[in-house]
């Protein structure tokens, strides 16, 4: 660590200890991160992203962190899951602590636990040797920022600081994994995949909410269908339909982006075309930068190509998803 890397790291742990918000770069994505064990600070979160009060914080842990200190059992599923993916990109909801306070938990009585893997985030968390509640640095139902630049654009006079670590490497948010259940169930997808989970947990996993949960308030915001949204309309298409469907809109009079992984076919003026990744980690990586900067070209419609069916895509659809469906507001979902 350079010194001034340490100046800028002792400088983040004391606005925090200070009960003030930063930024900081984790692997996955940006977050916007408090003292968890101090109510005023998280509310600070809150106003900073204009996130309803209901939708519980993820608490970032050091990987030498006494567990028990945040969640009141640790079922061996989850050793197992820690001690296989953390640090990194995996968050364990786990029965909490009651010395939480409920502002991190939505008032739930689970809380969700995470070891990040960016090493700037890691010596954020030695140096205030606390938790760091944070959700992604980004307004509610907006794009998670994968660089300091997005949240500087975005949050930039509601915070103290932004300590910035480039670009993030994985480039979306870590998987959810419910373990406070008796099955284990999969809340968010992410890089790490259910078939991961399920080898290191050595028992079969859920996707999704789970039967019985539905009528719940949305306990994972993601969990919302609109969510990770562009402001631009984006529409999802099959890859042979997207010639017809690039014609058909060019012929209503449109501007046009397109995201897509096969090199451009209809070439006009009225068409920006941005090549992707063909492989699921290279495409998660550049997602969101992608879509922040096809948001802002300022065209009539952002056309995306739809992606494979199989498991390794499972997670960037899924984001894909929610961006279509919330996109085109200008108000929050
Ligand atoms: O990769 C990530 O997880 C990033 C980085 C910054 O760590 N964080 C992140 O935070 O994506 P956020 O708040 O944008 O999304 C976390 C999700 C929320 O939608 C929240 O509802 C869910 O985690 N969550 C937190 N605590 C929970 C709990 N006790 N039960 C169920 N879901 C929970
Ligand atoms: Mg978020």
């Amino acid at each position: 660590m350079t010194s001034d890397s340490s100046n800028q790291i002792q400088r983040a742990a004391a606005l925090l200890r200070a009960g003030e918000v930063v930024a900081f770069p984790t692997e996955t994505v940006y977050g916007l991160g408090a003292d968890a064990l101090n109510p005023a600070a998280v509310a600070k979160v809150f106003a900073a992203k204009d996130r309803p009060a209901d939708h519980p914080l993820i608490v970032h842990l050091p990987l030498n962190a006494d567990l028990s200190m945040w969640a009141r059992e640790v079922p061996p599923v989850a050793e197992k899951l820690a001690l296989a993916f953390w640090p990194g990109p995996l968050t364990l909801i786990l029965p909490r602590q009651k010395r939480i306070p409920d502002i991190v938990t939505g008032g739930q009585d689970t809380v969700g636990l995470r070891v990040p893997d960016h090493p700037l985030a890691r010596q954020l968390l030695a140096a205030f040797a606390g938790g760091i509640a944070a959700p992604s640095a980004n307004r509610f139902g907006r794009i998670s920022p994968t660089t300091a630049e997005h949240v500087r654009l975005e949050l930039g006079d509601r915070v103290a600081m932004i300590l910035d670590g480039g670009p993030c490497a994985v480039g979306i948010e870590s998987t959810i994994v419910d373990v406070s259940r008796r099955i284990p169930r999969i809340l968010r997808p992410g890089t790490i995949t259910s078939r991961d989970i399920e080898d290191v947990a050595g028992v079969p996993v859920g996707l999704g909410p789970g039967a019985g949960d539905e009528t719940e308030v949305p306990r994972v915001s993601g969990s919302l269908p609109a969510h990770y949204a562009p402001r631009t309309p984006l529409v999802l298409v099959a890859a042979a339909q997207m010639s017809g469907e690039l014609h058909a809109r060019l012929a209503q009079g449109l501007d046009l982006a397109v995201l897509g992984r096969q090199a451009q076919r209809v070439v006009d003026g009225r068409i920006h075309w941005q090549r992707a990744l063909a492989d699921p980690a290279g495409y998660a990586h550049d997602l969101y930068a992608h879509l922040r900067a096809l948001d802002a070209l300022g065209v009539d419609l952002i056309v995306v190509e739809a992606l494979p069916e199989e498991a390794a895509w499972l997670a960037v659809r899924d984001r894909l998803s929610r961006a279509a469906c919330g996109s085109g507001a200008d108000e929050e979902p």
